[in-house]
C-alpha cells in the first residue's frame, strides 16, 4: 500500500492593530528600551482590542489560510486549536472557532502545549492524515497573552503579545510536505512557567486575585537554558531522522521568545542569520501562534521553490518542545 503523506497546504495569520512599544513600557514599569532590546530583541508587540477574543483572531487567521488553500471551508473535517489562553476553561476554543466559521458537526478540540502548540498540532494533524482518519484539518493557534500578563511585572510583561496563526493540513500533495516531527515534554519542570490559579487545584477567589495568581509566573533564566537545549535537540533529531545536512536547510523558523535564544539555536544548527526568519522584534512572544505567524510571513515574503526546506523548532511551558521539517512539493 502507498504511504499517505501529510501536507501543510496553506497558512494564515492575524495580528491585532494596537501596538505596545518599549517606550510605552518605559512609562509603565522601571525599564528602558535599551534593556528590553538588548536582552530580548523586542521593540514592540500587538495587543488585542477590548472585545477582540481568541475565537475572533483565530477565525480571521483561519479564513486567510482557507482562502490561500483555495478550498471551501466545508472541506474541513477536523478543527484543532492550540492555545494557552482559551476563551473559557469550558467550552473549548476550537468549538467557538467552528461556530465563528459557520461550520457544524465536524469535531473540534483544543490541545495545550504552550509555545510548542503549533508544532504539537502539526504532529497530531500529520498522524491523523497519514492514518487516513481525516483528510483536511484546520489548525489554529490563537493567543491573547495580554489577558494573563501582569503589567506591573517588568520581568515578564515586556515579553508577550497577542496574535493568531492558522494552517490547512491536507492529504493532497500541495504546499509543504510534513517530514519528521519529533516532540517531547518534561513535566518535572512545570513550575518554571505557569499560572498558579484559576485551574481546578486553586480556583479563583479573592486571595488569588489579590495575589495576582492568574498571571504568568516565570523563571526566565532557567527557562532560557532549557529553551536552547531542547530546541537544539529537537532540531538535531529532526535533521538526523530526515538524513539531511544543515546546509540543506533553506530557512529556520524558531519560536520567537527572545533574540538571544533564536541566535543560540541558529548557531547550533549552523544556519546563517539571513536564513533565520524573525518576527520577535515586532510581535514579541506570542506563544503557540509564534512559529505559525513567522512561517506565514516567511511564505508571503519568500515564496518557496520545489525542494526548498524550512525547519521549525519550538519550546514552551510544560516543559514542551518540538521540531518539524517542511519541504515544498
Ligand atoms: O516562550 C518560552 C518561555 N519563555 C522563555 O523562553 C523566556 C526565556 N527567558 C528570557 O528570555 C530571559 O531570561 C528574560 C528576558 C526573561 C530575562 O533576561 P535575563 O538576561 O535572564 O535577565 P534576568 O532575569 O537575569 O534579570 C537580570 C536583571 C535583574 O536585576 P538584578 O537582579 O540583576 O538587579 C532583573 O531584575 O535585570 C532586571 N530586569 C529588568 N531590568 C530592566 C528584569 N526585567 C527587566 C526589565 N527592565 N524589563
Amino acid at each position: 500500500m502507498v504511504k499517505r503523506h501529510a501536507y501543510l497546504k496553506a497558512t494564515g495569520s492575524y495580528l491585532p492593530e494596537k501596538v505596545l512599544s518599549n517606550a510605552d513600557f518605559e512609562r509603565m514599569v522601571e525599564t528602558t528600551d535599551e534593556w528590553i532590546l538588548t536582552r530580548t530583541g523586542i521593540r514592540e508587540r500587538r495587543i488585542a482590542a477590548v472585545g477582540e477574543e481568541v475565537s475572533h483572531m483565530g477565525r480571521d487567521a483561519a479564513l486567510k489560510a482557507i482562502e490561500k488553500a483555495g478550498i471551501d471551508k466545508s472541506a474541513i473535517d477536523l478543527i484543532l486549536v492550540a492555545t494557552s489562553t482559551p476563551e473559557y476553561l469550558v467550552s473549548n476554543t476550537a468549538s467557538l472557532i467552528q461556530n465563528e466559521l459557520g461550520l457544524t458537526d465536524i469535531p473540534a478540540f483544543d490541545l495545550q502545549a504552550a509555545c510548542s502548540g503549533y508544532i504539537f498540532g502539526i504532529s497530531m494533524a500529520k498522524a491523523y492524515i497519514e492514518s487516513g482518519t481525516f483528510n483536511t484539518i484546520l489548525l489554529v493557534a490563537p493567543e491573547k497573552l495580554s489577558a494573563i500578563t501582569d503589567y506591573e511585572d517588568r520581568g515578564t510583561s515586556i515579553l508577550f503579545g497577542d496574535g493568531a496563526a492558522a494552517a490547512i493540513l491536507s492529504s493532497e500533495p500541495a504546499g509543504l510536505m510534513i517530514g519528521t516531527t519529533p516532540i517531547g515534554s518534561d513535566g518535572s519542570q512545570y513550575g518554571l512557567l505557569n499560572i498558579p490559579a484559576g485551574g481546578s487545584k486553586t480556583p479563583a477567589g479573592e486571595s488569588t486575585v489579590r495575589d495576582k495568581l492568574h498571571t504568568i509566573k516565570m523563571n526566565g533564566k532557567e527557562l532560557f537554558k532549557h529553551a536552547v537545549r531542547r530546541m537544539n535537540s529537537a532540531a538535531g533529531a529532526c535533521l538526523k531522522a530526515e538524513g539531511i545536512t544543515k546546509e540543506e536547510i533553506d530557512w529556520l523558523v524558531p519560536h520567537q521568545a527572545n533574540i538571544r535564544i533564536i541566535e543560540a539555536v541558529a548557531k547550533y544548527c549552523d544556519i546563517p542569520h539571513e536564513k533565520v526568519f524573525k518576527t520577535v522584534h515586532k510581535y514579541g512572544n506570542t506563544s503557540a501562534s509564534s512559529v505559525g505567524i513567522a512561517l506565514d510571513e516567511l511564505l508571503e515574503a519568500h515564496p518557496f521553490n520545489p525542494g526548498q526546506k524550512v525547519l521549525l523548532a519550538a519550546f514552551g511551558a510544560g516543559l514542551t518542545w518540538g521540531a518539524t521539517l517542511l519541504t515544498q512539493v
